[in-house]
């Protein structure tokens, strides 16, 4: 595995299989690589003749009060993971090399950005569309990868490439769990042993509402209801949001016509997480298709 650190290293190890006519597919990360990163990966490696990642933990993604300075970075044992996983390149810049001196140029996505994580987490979709679309225009994939993991931000990607006709596929590919359900996050390692036990109750709440939605059930307000009772069982959970909403626009339905994105938010101790599950649909509906 070729690994780069500054763009022109990486433009030019990508030229020479351009120049063969092979195609890239492209998984950008920000590193304390897990399974479901490399199920990603994966996906890429069998879609594509070959396959690079990165790795950015992106400052302008993260707010004020968030984690940027404690966010996980274990370069050595992720070059690791990614050399079993068969990553043809791995690209490692610097925030300098991204974000140079003078730097002043944004991308953002107006709509889809604003409810959900949005309400609680401003400026950070503006980071995540900029330093994308940075990547992307960096690496030139035919396809890119992204987990139903951040659902709002598979649509609010999946927006930007269809606003901006940027020649790429993007797709989305499902969550990966531990046993007990639990979504595999980077920011699972924050967790204390007591909240680790309380973790699972999170997608088991989730399941709970696809019971009641596969039994007949399709109001949002029985729905969301069944979830917030089963995290009200968590006494170290603290709710932030429980929605159900469309998957074309994120706003909230008040029934399920055929399918509809249901996710929750919220703080185990100190630590944020997400989950969602597509109700009557799969992750499949977050991306393109080609
Ligand atoms: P990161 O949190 O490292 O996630 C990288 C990719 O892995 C994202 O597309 C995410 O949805 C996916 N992923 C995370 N956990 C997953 C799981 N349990 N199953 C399947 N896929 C999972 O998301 C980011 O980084 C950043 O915002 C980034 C897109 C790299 C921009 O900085």
């Amino acid at each position: 595995m070729k690994v780069c650190r500054t763009v022109q290293e990486l433009r030019e190890a990508t030229r020479v299989w351009r120049g063969k006519g092979e195609s890239l597919g492209f998984v950008p990360t920000m590193g304390c690589l897990h399974r479901g990163h490399l199920s990603l990966v994966e996906r890429s490696r069998r879609e594509n003749d070959k396959t690079v990642v990165s790795i950015f933990v992106n400052p302008l993604q993260f707010g004020p009060k968030e984690d940027f300075s404690v966010y996980p970075r274990t370069e050595e044992e992720d070059r690791r993971v990614l050399e079993q996983g068969g990553a043809d390149l791995l690209f490692l810049p610097r925030v300098e090399e991204i974000y140079p001196p003078g730097f002043q140029t944004y991308c953002e996505v107006t709509q889809l950005t604003k409810p959900l994580c949005g309400l609680t987490r401003e400026g950070h979709f503006r980071g995540v569309t900029t330093v994308v679309l940075k990547l992307f225009n960096i690496v030139s994939p035919q396809r890119a990868y992204f987990g139903q993991k951040d659902a709002q931000q598979a649509i609010v990607l999946t927006r930007m490439v269809e606003d901006l006709a940027l020649n790429i596929n993007l797709r989305v590919c499902p969550i990966l769990r531990e046993q007990d359900g639990l979504a595999l996050s980077s920011r699972n390692r924050y967790l204390s042993r007591e909240e680790r036990e309380q973790a699972p109750g999170l997608s088991r709440a989730l399941g709970r509402a696809e019971s009641l939605f596969l039994e007949g059930e399709r109001g949002a307000r029985v729905l969301r209801d069944a979830v917030r009772e089963e995290l009200g069982r968590l006494p170290l959970f603290t709710p932030e949001y429980v929605e159900l909403v469309d998957l074309g626009t994120l706003l909230p339905v008040e029934r399920v016509e055929s399918k509809a994105l249901l996710l929750l938010a919220g703080r185990l101790g100190r630590t944020r997480l997400i989950d969602n599950i597509v109700l009557g649909g799969t992750y499949v509906d977050l991306g393109t298709q080609e």
